[in-house]
């Protein structure tokens, strides 16, 4: 049996990027502020709307990826169910999206729990099982938001059955890529079609303001220069739309999980809105003020392991309360929102969303008893992630040099167009290209993602989808039947 030494565990490590930082623990202040006997107690309506009517509050929660790796997502959507909930939203108004392999899943230390921070309690615990499994797709996300019934298949048949004075909250989490996000099923999901769902929705006149938080790589993407104004829709994103978003409490960083946890907890941006959430009176902070803080908690002290949050569409909603949305736990009606009593976090950490499953991978290799078949897995595991990444890159780069010439194509791949334009302006082109790419290549899975503004890039120079079969096709003469079967998740429908 084959050992590997800890150190070229390290030094493969170094050569694909990956960063892991540690850092002092952080701590809030809860101050009681004189200023909250100036507001009123929440009592679960919602009494903000311009013309005295009262709308219902609608959340739905999406967790976009599955696998142990991936323990962060399902977690940080189980958290904001339980903060939803406490702010005083009902089940039949909050639909929830996850796999659920996570709680009862083998490699869980704590079965049939789930936690979100290193010191957290339960979040799994009443988390409804609307669509679970392969019935979290991307038909029945836009279903759902649509109010369309007659559009999904399988799950609880909840949707989102808003009216006019109504108010919708949005949350994702998962892995993503420029202009594309995640799904643990084929395909995934593309911003153009978000785009275009969320104006049917604003045009069918079902809702009075819609707020969107993104937790994914390049999450600004998905709305850089796509999500016009005038829907009466305010999103941020965990990062511009060039850069990776950050999973937090991971293996290694400081404050780290409890030792038996082998996989991050959270993300970054995730844990930076739901915790500011969970201690403040929301009916004393606007979003624009929680996007600040998050803003500043997941820049990390502008290190290179964070990112920068952004804002998009009616920035000018940002004004409304968080309780408009979230609604506010009555428990927490004496915790004014003011930025003093936030002590901002000194020094933190971070593990990028990408190497996140390796992290989990090299973790349990560690913590494996020597010999055990655990540790073999684990090894095995690692190295196959890390020959699919490779085999990745190394199939991308060699299409561009087919495409563009051996100087030029890693030049055309690597264009960011200006901010405020979109990635691309053709998604069918987008689309076309990659299902030729993994055709012949296979599956780009989560950690492909990452090449979208490649393949962006070849529809923009004009490439139709012959070239693109016949690039990939000599680029990847050999298709890899990969053992990473496990890791592989498609695109292509
Ligand atoms: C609902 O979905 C069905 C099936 O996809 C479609 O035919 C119908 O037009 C949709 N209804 C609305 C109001 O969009
Ligand atoms: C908030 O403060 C008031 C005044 O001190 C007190 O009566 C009330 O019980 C407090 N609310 C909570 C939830 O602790």
């Amino acid at each position: 049996m084959i050992r590997i030494p800890s150190v070229v565990v390290v030094v493969v490590l170094f050569l694909f990027g990956l960063s892991v930082s540690t850092s002092a623990s952080r701590d809030y202040i809860r101050l009681p502020s004189e200023a909250s006997r100036f507001f009123g107690t929440g009592d679960g309506g919602v009494h903000d709307n311009d013309d005295g009517t009262a709308g219902t509050r609608w959340a739905v929660l999406i967790a976009g990826s599955n696998g142990y790796w991936n323990y962060r997502h399902q977690a940080d959507i189980c958290h904001a169910y339980q903060l939803l909930r406490q702010g005083g939203l009902k089940d039949e108004n909050i639909i929830v999206f996850m796999y659920d392999d996570i709680a009862l899943n083998e490699e869980n230390p704590r079965p049939g729990v789930i936690i979100n921070s290193p010191h957290g309690s339960d979040v799994y615990q009443g988390v409804p099982k609307d669509y679970t499994g392969e019935d979290v797709t991307v038909g029945n996300f836009f279903a759902v938001i649509l109010g369309n019934r007659t559009a999904l298949t399988g799950g609880s048949g909840k949707v989102v059955d808003s009216g006019p004075n109504d108010h919708i909250f949005i949350y994702y989490s998962d892995h993503g890529g420029p202009g594309v996000l995640g799904m643990p099923t084929n395909p995934y999901l593309y911003a153009g079609d978000l785009i275009e769902v969320l104006k049917k929705k604003h045009a069918s006149g079902t809702y009075k303001s819609l707020v969107f938080y993104l937790e994914a790589c390049e999450s600004g993407s998905i709305f850089e220069g796509l999500l016009p104004e005038g829907l009466n829709i305010y999103a941020t994103t965990a990062s511009n739309a060039e850069e990776s978003s950050w999973g937090t409490y991971c293996p290694g960083e400081i404050p780290s999980p409890p030792p038996e946890y082998e996989t991050c907890l959270g993300d970054l941006y995730s844990v930076a809105w739901m915790e500011d959430s969970d201690i403040h009176n929301l009916q004393t902070e606007t979003l624009r003020q929680q996007y600040e803080l998050v803003k500043t908690r997941t820049a990390n002290d502008n290190s290179a392991y964070g990112s920068h949050v952004m804002q998009y569409g009616d920035i000018g909603l940002g004004k409304n309360n968080l309780d408009l949305y979230l609604g506010t736990n009555p428990a927490n009606e004496n915790y004014t929102f003011v930025e003093e009593n936030f002590l901002r976090p000194h020094t933190k950490s971070a593990t990028n969303q990408r190497d996140a499953d390796l992290v989990h991978f090299w973790d349990k290799f560690l913590k494996a008893p020597e010999g055990s078949p655990r540790k073999v897995e684990a090894q095995k595991q690692f190295f196959e992630a890390m020959a699919h990444r490779m085999h990745i890159d190394e199939s991308v780069k060699h299409i561009g040099k087919l495409l563009f010439g051996i100087r030029k194509g890693p030049e055309v791949l690597n264009i960011v167009r200006p901010v405020g334009e979109p990635l691309v302006e053709d998604w069918d082109c987008l689309k076309t290209l990659v299902r030729s790419f993994e055709t012949h290549c296979g599956s780009l899975s989560q950690y492909g993602m990452k090449h979208m503004r490649s393949f962006a890039n070849i529809c923009n120079a004009g490439i139709v989808k012959e070239q693109m079969a016949e690039a990939s096709a000599q680029a990847c003469v050999r298709v890899p039947s990969g053992p990473w079967s496990s890791l592989q998740k498609g695109f292509s429908a």
